[in-house]
């Protein structure tokens, strides 16, 4: 039997198999968000804690892991230049469902915008910070709960975990090792172009198309069936367009 990835065989992976060249691995920061941002090193890297203590999460909400047990992890990514710039927060919840799929021991679907779920409970969630400057950097931070098997009460009922779907513990180092796996290759194919398997998974992943829906968009709630989505529009009954940025949220009516 093998034991887990040791940090020096993550990093030795990472640096072959990805755009990943270099791997930050602490106990405990306040956020890899920002130790991502102040770290001075070059290229794109890998910052990952144990535990953060003031974890962020969108929209101005906290984001909280158990300490040892889950993963918070932030992937700096340097020199990405997108045909849209949407595709980043459509794409990166696909690259976690598809690499956990597996480990999750069920498929695992997405809500726009940011969210991975399994069997209608939260599983991941994706912060992105940048706005892709010149350089076309860009913070991804993900937080996967990977072993935690207990929650807050507020989430008991909303939230699940790896090792609760699949019934085992899990190895944090590989599925930090798979998700980066498939950010690498989903940002290859977006960077070269090649979109339309993306397309089909962010469809299919979402699973809303031709549902009657509910979304937010412009400061108001619409609804109607969803009759054709892309990385630029959402459209309601064949007539109501909303460009896919502006959406901030969208639902099973
Ligand atoms: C959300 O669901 O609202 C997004 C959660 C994002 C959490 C991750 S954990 C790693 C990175 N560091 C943070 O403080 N947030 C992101």
């Amino acid at each position: 039997m093998t034991g887990p990835l040791s940090d020096a065989a993550l990093a030795t992976e990472l640096a072959r198999t990805t755009r990943f060249a270099r791997l930050r691995h602490v106990a405990e920061c306040d956020t890899t968000q920002d130790l991502a941002a102040s770290d001075s090193g070059p290229g794109s890297a890998v910052f990952w804690a144990d535990h953060q203590t003031r974890g962020r999460g969108r929209e101005g909400r906290d984001w909280h892991d158990e300490p040892g047990l889950d993963l918070a992890v932030t992937f700096r990514v340097t020199g990405l230049q997108l045909p849209q710039p949407v595709m980043l927060p459509a794409c990166v919840p696909l690259c976690i469902a598809a690499a956990l799929d597996h480990a999750a021991g069920t498929p695992l679907t997405v809500k726009w915008p940011n969210d991975v779920f399994a069997r209608g409970r939260k599983l991941a969630g994706v912060l992105i910070d940048g706005r892709g400057d010149r350089a076309g950097s860009f913070l991804i931070g993900i937080g996967i709960n990977v072993n935690r098997t207990r929650f807050p009460p507020e989430l008991e009922a909303t939230a699940t975990s790896l090792a609760l779907l699949s019934g085992h513990e899990q190895d944090r180092a590989a599925v930090l090792r798979d998700v980066a796996q498939a950010l690498d290759g989903c940002l290859a194919d977006l960077q070269a172009d090649r979109t339309a398997p993306w397309l089909a998974a962010f469809r299919a992943r979402l699973g809303l198309l031709g549902r009657p829906v509910r979304l937010q968009a412009r400061g108001a709630e619409h609804r109607g069936t969803l009759t054709a989505l892309d990385f630029e529009h959402v459209v309601l009954d064949g007539a109501r367009e909303f460009p896919l940025g502006l959406v901030r949220a969208m639902h099973l009516a």
